[in-house]
């Protein structure tokens, strides 16, 4: 376990996940019955753009850092719920947080979630940043991330989403993913799942969706952000999530968003989104 989410906090990838699970919370927050969240893969929990690893990679330079004019009001609609949690928890912009902060600005009181993070740096870290909260609402366990999910599956509430936001640093994550999603399908089908991934191993990411298909969700829908064109080897340029029973306004959100989001975030002329059903019931 090498990797340090430092490297890349507010990069383009974090920018799409981060709008996409607040958009998810919010309508969540909709119904008054409470729900769960889950963080599989949550990390340390809130990054300094001035720190000595953020600044080696200069990641959110091209990220976080590009997003401060205002995009139509069609865009800032849907991007509201995500700069609404960065206000409230770095108003002066010098910080950008990780899931587990975004997710706190997206519950209410009768709401919980579970950060889970195998690192023990990372976990120790996210403790010590939840601790002066004294918040009832939230746990943090230390596992596997894909035991952590399997365990606390279907939660109580019967209602919310699962995040799985893995590092990518083995060959086989796609497998273990679909092997998440089969046991999700069967376990838990009306729950909510957003699943993060890179654009590079095009064959796995094929693989990946063909099983995610015969999971048994109704819907699934997958949204792409590619900055430039997308290569097997070399820097992160496409990044994309599977979400399995997404908000209805979602897909209709993306269509507002992606195509100012992919102008704005651009590296060269061959940045791209994708917005997919790959099942719709
Ligand atoms: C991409 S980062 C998570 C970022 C976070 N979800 C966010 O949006 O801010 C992936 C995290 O997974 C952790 N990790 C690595 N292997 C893991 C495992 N097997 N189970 C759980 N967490 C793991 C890493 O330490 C890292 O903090």
């Amino acid at each position: 376990m090498n990797y340090r989410h430092g490297f890349h906090a507010g990069n383009f990838a974090d920018i799409l996940k981060h709008v996409i699970l607040m958009r998810m919370l919010a309508h969540l927050a909709l119904k008054p019955a409470p729900f769960r969240v889950l963080d599989t893969h949550a990390g340390s929990g809130l990054y300094d753009l001035k720190s000595e690893e953020a600044e080696r990679t200069g990641e959110w330079r091209n990220g976080i850092g590009r997003m401060g004019a205002t995009f139509s009001a069609e865009a800032e609609m849907v991007l509201a719920p995500w700069r609404a949690a960065l206000r409230a928890i770095s108003p002066e912009g010098r910080f950008y947080p990780g899931s587990p902060l975004f997710i706190r600005e997206g519950l209410r009181e009768q709401d919980r979630a579970v950060f889970n993070e195998a690192h023990p740096k990372a976990e120790a870290a996210l403790k010590k940043l939840l601790a002066p909260y004294r918040d009832p609402r939230l746990a943090v366990t230390a596992l596997d991330g894909y035991t952590m999910w399997k365990a606390q599956i279907p939660p109580k509430e019967r209602r919310g989403m699962v995040l799985v936001d893995p590092p990518f640093e083995v060959r086989d994550e796609f497998s273990q993913l679909a092997t998440g999603i089969a046991m999700m399908g069967r376990k838990w089908p009306g729950g909510s799942l957003a699943i993060w991934y890179p654009v590079k191993d095009q064959a796995g990411l094929r693989f990946f969706e063909e099983k995610a298909v015969e999971s048994g969700f109704a819907d699934i829908l997958s949204v792409e952000l590619h900055v430039d064109r997308p290569l097997a080897e070399g820097p992160l340029v496409g990044t994309g999530l599977l979400i399995a029973n997404p908000p209805f306004t979602l897909a209709r959100d993306m269509e507002a968003l992606l195509p100012e989001l992919a102008a704005r975030l651009a590296l060269s002329d061959r940045a791209r989104y994708r917005i997919d059903w790959l099942t719709k019931s």
